[in-house]
């Protein structure tokens, strides 16, 4: 098959690429640089074991209208759409450039080529009571009081959701074949741990390193769903190249301990002692107000969402892990290893500080 990817350059991209060329599929990139960008990422494909010689590119943006792609392009068989910005503090307008209205001409290209769409969203969508508390009560996106969601949510989040609700409603009302996959936080690879230093568990680790996490955020009920960065990768490409996946895919593992325990495993990798006592989030929602605090303590008040009490319910994706023969890396490995990989990553090249987000 030939595949189309927005964000094949980013952390989950890359092991999406290796994944589907290891199967010899063409993959088609769309990127702002092909010819910086190219090369690297058919060094890091083969790096992760894929066939980087089947990687090519296109040149595109989000942020351009049509995607600034060109006229005539070869039709795909299915597109993948990781592409976004993906920070704290982004501004709306910003973040609906790129993720709401990047998605949307995403979808417009899917439906263009009559080809599936599988788009990445984020396990946020399927917390209900999460989404009411934002004030979003309906599929129908000019039911939703959209100001209040990106006051309430911060740019980035609230842009993933408009963007799954908008895409949604556009794929009803067009009969588009589209997959949704709902990854949690992303941890490093099941096996060498290979984490980005922008990485929401990047952050976390380093915290955790640099002593800015003396207490547990939460309760005891209180966790951070993880899912390895190479599993998502199979996950979603079984979602592009498979006739029989489920319109939603939950990508999360429902045996990640609580936020407690994911700091013990970590630390006990790491050599450090493991924070045993809790910070209430309303108590540390409430500290991160004080100016100067969110980068002091390298944490922003938006990413507090993430960290919550919802269970899950994964038994759709389960069913089709199941039938397809794949599953789970063990978690407490996933958690060791994106350690391990941290403290060898921050011994060879001392960053001074770890990407916010
Ligand atoms: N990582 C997680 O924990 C997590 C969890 C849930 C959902 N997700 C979703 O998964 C997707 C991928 O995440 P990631 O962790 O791989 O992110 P990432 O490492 O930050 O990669 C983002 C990708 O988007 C591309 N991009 C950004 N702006 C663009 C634009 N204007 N035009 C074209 N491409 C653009 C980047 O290209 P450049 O290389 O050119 O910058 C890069 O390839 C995102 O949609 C994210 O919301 C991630």
């Amino acid at each position: 098959m030939t595949l189309l990817i927005t964000g094949a350059t980013g952390f989950i991209g890359r092991h999406v690429c290796a994944q589907l060329t290891r199967d010899q599929h063409q993959i088609c990139a769309v990127l702002r640089q092909p010819q910086t960008q190219l090369p690297v990422l058919r060094e890091q494909v083969e790096a992760l074991g894929g066939a980087g010689d089947c990687v090519h590119a296109v040149k595109g943006d989000l942020d351009l209208p049509g995607l600034g792609l060109p006229d005539h392009l070869p039709a795909p068989d299915a597109i993948i759409h990781l592409g976004a910005r993906f920070a704290w503090q982004l501004d709306r307008q910003t973040a609906y450039r790129t993720n709401v209205a990047g998605s949307l001409a995403v979808a417009a290209l899917a439906r263009h080529h009559k080809c599936r769409l599988v788009f990445i969203s984020g396990f946020m969508l399927e917390n209900t009571a999460h989404l009411h508390r934002l004030g979003i009560r309906s599929d129908d996106p000019e039911q939703v009081d959209w100001q209040r969601v990106y006051r309430r949510a911060g740019g980035y989040e609230a842009s993933k959701l408009e963007a799954a609700i908008r895409v949604r409603a556009l794929a009803a009302r067009q009969g588009l074949d589209m997959i949704e996959v709902q990854p949690a936080t992303v941890g490093g690879h099941s096996v060498t741990g290979a984490l980005d230093n922008t990485q929401p568990l990047f952050a976390l680790l380093d915290n955790l390193v640099r002593g800015r996490m003396a207490m547990v955020p939460g309760s005891p009920a209180h966790w951070l769903p993880l899912v390895a960065v190479d599993h998502l990768a199979k996950l979603i490409a079984l979602a592009a190249t498979t006739d029989n996946a489920p319109p939603r895919l939950l990508a999360l593992d429902p045996a990640t301990p609580n936020l407690r325990g994911l700091l013990a495993i970590a630390a006990g990798a790491l050599g450090r002692r493991a924070p045993r006592h809790h910070l209430p989030l309303s108590i540390l929602a409430a500290l991160l107000r004080i100016p100067g605090m969110p980068r002091l303590m390298n944490t922003w008040p938006e990413a507090l969402h993430f960290i919550q009490q919802t269970r899950f319910d994964t038994s759709v994706t389960e069913a089709f892990k199941q039938n397809m023969r794949l599953s789970s890396p063990p978690v407490e490995d996933v958690i060791t290893a994106s350690a391990r990989w941290y403290q060898a990553y921050v011994g060879n090249t001392k960053p001074t500080t770890s990407a916010a987000r």
